[in-house]
């Protein structure tokens, strides 16, 4: 049966780890997945992470089945996490959420839910955008189109190109935005930009569908959530995917949430009625583990000041990394000005190279990084940066 299916490419994403780990080079660099990374090169388990752990050994008394909505306590505490405790849609229990498996699982059920209201529903990507969006999405059975984003020649955001296309979406469309630390580019939208796009969503009537899987990476974690709290304060209606993997460091556990912000109650309830029911027909309910730990984090004041400060701390050495490539790059004779990777946000940066020299690369130096020229920069450290540069300026 199955021989009549095409042999596919690997994922352009994943597919890459795949090739690493293949490749016999004692001096190869792995700038691909986005996966945080020590020092060392490895990616530990965060200490806040360690000791709810502990408390979720000592608590855990039985593995019965949860409900297809997750753990509540999770929910709520990562809907204060991301909206604030302040939230009027909150108070006025107008969000739905179920805990998902990860933030992909999250981006599928509302894809799902979306294909529900109209089977013919429209969603705007921005280009370029994460290399998973399009399969995700698009297989849900949503049709995609793309909004200009960002400008490989001046490294810098088309803003202007970006609000003209959306000044042209149709009612009921839905613009997916990144709500910090844009995948792949790290250029990030400023306040103001943001306070544009609620007018447009406004105007257009649109409705903001916004994946958060980096929250902390960027400002922190308030001041990432600036434009996805602006929309939800001020539109009836966005919805929200959300991810752990990063900012908690609970990739392989798959924890994310999948939120819905309605008009009223009544909507809400139809909204989680509907998403609960996606879960079931789907996976039934996600995993309990990681959303357990996050809402022992959330709920503990101790345990959550212990995360916040190790999320500060990834962010902060990720912008040094930054700091210590551009200067690398200069001072190993880079003929092109890369000083905008200090002012791009995140864990990624878009180089700006040609898929053709990031080939090159990974052939001659063994550098793995995605044929866009996103490069992870927490895969750079003080023993990498050197060879990093030089490969880099050897294609330039
Ligand atoms: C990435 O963009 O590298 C991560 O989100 C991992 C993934 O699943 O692609």
């Amino acid at each position: 049966m199955f021989e009549v299916l095409p042999q596919l490419a690997p994922d352009p994403i994943l597919g890459l780890s795949a090739a690493y780990r293949e490749d016999t080079n004692p001096n190869k660099i792995d700038l691909g997945v986005g996966v945080y990374k020590d020092e060392q090169g490895n990616t530990p388990i965060l200490s806040s992470v360690a000791k709810a752990q502990t408390v979720l050994l000592e608590k855990e008394t039985s593995k019965t089945y949860i409900t297809p909505q997750g753990n509540q306590g999770f929910i709520d505490g990562m809907l204060s996490l991301l909206l604030g405790n302040a939230s009027k849609a909150m108070l006025a229990n107008r969000v739905a959420a179920v805990q998902a498996p990860g933030g992909c699982g999250a981006l599928r059920i509302l894809s799902e839910l979306l294909v529900r209201c109209n089977e013919n529903g429209k969603v705007w990507v921005s280009d370029p955008t994460w290399a998973n969006h399009i399969p995700l999405i698009g297989s849900a059975g949503l049709k995609i189109e793309t909004y200009p984003y960002f400008d490989k020649a001046s490294a810098s955001i088309r803003f202007d190109a970006m609000m003209e296309t959306l000044r042209t979406v149709e009612k009921g469309d839905i613009v997916l935005l990144h709500g910090c630390c844009h995948n792949p580019t790290g250029a990030d939208l400023t306040k103001a930009q943001w306070d544009e796009i609620l007018e447009v969503a406004k105007e257009r009537e649109f409705l903001p569908f916004i994946d958060v899987a980096y929250l902390g990476f960027g400002e922190g974690l308030d001041e990432d959530a600036y434009g996805m709290r602006l929309l939800v304060e001020n539109l009836p209606e966005v919805i929200i995917a959300a991810s752990c993997s990063k900012n908690f460091g609970l990739y392989r556990e798959r924890v994310g949430l999948a939120a819905i912000v309605t008009q009223d109650t009544a909507t809400r309830n139809i909204a989680q009625s509907q998403i609960q029911s996606i879960a079931r027909g789907i996976y039934s309910m996600p995993p309990s583990y990681g959303g357990a730990l996050v809402d022992i984090i959330l709920s503990d004041d101790a345990l959550y000041n212990e995360w916040v400060g190790e999320v500060d701390e990834m962010r902060n050495r990720m912008k040094s990394l930054r700091a210590m490539l551009v200067q690398n790059l200069h001072d190993n004779g880079a003929t092109k000005d890369f000083s905008f990777v200090n002012e791009q946000k995140g864990m990624f940066s878009f180089l700006c190279i040609t898929p053709e020299q990031v080939r090159e690369i990974r052939a001659k130096h063994s550098v793995y990084f995605v044929d866009s020229s996103r490069v992870n920069i927490a895969g750079i450290n003080q023993n990498n940066v050197e060879a990093l540069a030089k490969a880099l300026v050897s294609v330039l």
